[in-house]
């Protein structure tokens, strides 16, 4: 048995996140680990809400309420949503929480104890409009690399650099839009980064094979542009105050950027975890020395630097053994009917809406099966009913229906023993072996395009089967025949069940329950065997079974432009 510790990004906890934020992270994350405990590995499936930082200092203040209410609010609604989407973390904790505290406490005194962090002041943009200091993403400018006029002096969203707010030319507050910004002294701890570029690289290189391109280019871009130090404090209130021991106090009143204490609790919320489960021991065997366990992270390619350069320097600096990432599932964007996602203009579609317009497992497949992976890709209400519409409708909804009623109508709703599988059904069988352990290896790979490519082709395949054996031709003159074809069809019916589990977790459950009276509660739907010939002749002979309810739903042309218009589009334009 493999060990296997996933975690994904930490969504930051102001508001509803939308599907571009899902399918880069949490979602993928969750189908990995589905997968993950459907093949009987020992699993453990982390995600949190980042909750420090000036972004979300300024929405409580919007809101009229203290950070840490703020906070506890949206966590919960992005708990309930998250849940509702089928994710099932093993914790979703809170990067405010007490264990990231004590954890983030500890990375920062062994970094300043071995000497990675200096003290310095800087030149900081303050606002004497806003009466306050300007956190770096409050200053927004065009971008120096690429234009962008709306940088933030952060990142650039556009091209994904990160910025300092002097780089960017014509800056302004994005509190007020005042342009009167001044530049004052503040003192701040630095990351010694440059040190660890050489552990870095040999680092990074170790993982070129088993990296998606899009992670390794934006690590090597990074290395050889040169590490720079980073700033890990900030004049803020809310976040993680800097101790007096550290720098003898001269950061009094100031927090760790939430780039410093967001990833520390990845940790955090496994420790968390283990204290729920009653063995608080139990975290360190995920993290320290922890040499069986494969760690996967999944993320959005602008979190790639701070996965691949930021946070294992800081995991290197503390000399201590912590796990650092083995497999780094990096993504691409989902765009929004050719522009972007953006939850500050309310653009595209958030988790709560989308649940009104479809049911969760409608839209994991969908996303999974246009995952942006080697590029960008791009969501379109028309593709989207497209793809509900084939795959999941005719194919495989048809399919499962078409079989179990005519099972009940001519066989009196049991599986029929009469007759012995023959040419057709051998050559199915051949087909599937070689189908399913393909997309078994997609899926270890998380390759989840083509994973998503080989399920379809799979219950394709099954369709084509039903169509040649066409036992309602059959029943007429030959009653084995058509046995034959029906037993193999609810077999199938069967394996899809399984297969699906990972992707669509509620059709799944509701499949299998027509077919094998087999209750699998909570947990995982379990993987099938890889031998074909046992897998499609499993079902006990005489075994009853009920054809389930509708499973899919189509969506029909004018609610497609319902949507349109209800959600804004390009042409349409934001509602
Ligand atoms: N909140 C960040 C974002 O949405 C991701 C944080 S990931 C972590 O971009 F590593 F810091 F946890
Ligand atoms: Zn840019």
């Amino acid at each position: 048995m493999k060990r296997i510790l996933i975690t994904s990004a930490l969504p930051y906890v102001a508001g509803v996140k939308h599907l571009g934020n899902l399918v880069g992270s949490m979602l993928p994350a969750d189908v990995f680990a589905r997968f993950c405990r459907a093949r009987g590995h020992e699993t453990l499936a982390i995600c949190a809400t980042d909750e420090h930082g000036a972004a979300i200092e300024l929405a409580a203040q919007d809101e009229g309420i203290s950070a840490a209410d703020y906070s506890a609010k949206w966590h919960n609604v992005q708990k309930a949503l998250g849940e509702k989407f089928g994710l099932s973390w093993d914790n979703f904790g809170r990067s405010s929480s007490k264990q990231n505290h004590e954890l983030t406490l500890h990375f920062a005194r062994a970094l300043w104890k071995n000497g990675f962090l200096d003290v310095r002041t800087t030149k900081q943009a303050y606002s004497p409009t806003d009466g306050r200091f300007l956190p770096d993403r409050y200053v927004i400018g065009t971008c120096p690399h690429c234009n962008y006029d709306r940088a933030r002096g952060d990142q650039c969203e556009n091209c994904t650099r990160v910025l300092d707010p002097m780089d960017l030319k014509n800056p302004r507050s994005a509190i007020s839009g005042a342009q009167d910004i001044e530049i004052r002294d503040s003192t701040h701890l630095f990351l010694k980064q440059s040190g660890f570029s050489d552990q870095l690289r040999v680092w990074i290189d170790g993982h070129k094979n088993d990296w998606p391109l899009i992670v390794t280019s934006i690590a090597y871009k990074w290395l050889d542009e040169g590490l720079h130090d980073r700033g890990i404090t900030r004049d803020l209130d809310w976040g993680i105050p800097v101790p007096d021991d550290i720098a003898d106090g001269k950061l009094k009143g100031k927090v760790f950027y939430v780039w410093f204490d967001a990833p520390i609790e990845y940790i955090g919320a496994t420790k968390e975890w283990a204290e729920q489960q009653g063995k608080p021991d139990e975290w360190k065997k995920w993290w320290l020395d922890a040499k069986d366990v494969t760690y996967w992270e999944f993320m959005g390619k602008d979190n790639v630097p701070f996965h691949t350069i930021i946070f294992p320097a800081m995991i290197m600096g503390t000399g201590e053994n912590w796990k650092k990432v083995d497999r780094l599932k990096g993504f691409n964007y989902l765009n929004y009917d050719g522009g972007k996602f953006s939850t500050s203009q309310r653009r595209g579609i958030f988790m709560d809406a989308a649940l009104d317009v479809a049911p969760a497992d409608y839209w994991r497949y969908y996303l999974m099966a246009n995952a942006p992976e080697s590029s960008d890709s791009n969501f379109t209400w028309e593709q989207f009913a497209g793809i509900i519409n084939k795959d999941l409708a005719d194919v495989l909804g048809n399919f499962v229906n078409r079989v179990t009623k005519f099972c009940v109508a001519r066989f009196d709703g049991k599986v029929p023993g009469e007759g012995d599988y023959g040419d057709d059904e051998k050559a199915l069988i051949a087909e599937l072996d070689q189908r399913v352990a393909q997309y078994t290896e997609f899926m270890e790979q998380a390759d989840f395009r083509k994973a998503m490519g080989e399920l379809r082709a799979i219950w394709v395949a099954g369709n084509e089967y039903m169509t040649r054996a066409a036992p309602w031709t059959h029943i007429k003159t030959d009653r084995d025949k058509a046995a034959v074809g029906v037993r193999m069809g609810l077999n199938l019916v069967h394996i899809f069940a399984h297969l699906i589990w990972p992707v669509m977790p509620v059709m799944a459950k509701k499949i299998h329950e027509a077919i094998q009276p087999i209750a699998y509660e909570d947990g995982a739907i379990p993987w099938v065997e890889m031998k074909m010939a046992q897998e499609l002749d499993q079902l006990e002979h005489g075994q009853p079974i009920t054809p389930p309810e509708l499973l899919f739903a189509k969506i029909p042309e004018e609610v497609i432009a319902e949507l349109k218009i209800r959600f804004g589009g390009s042409e349409s334009g934001t509602p």
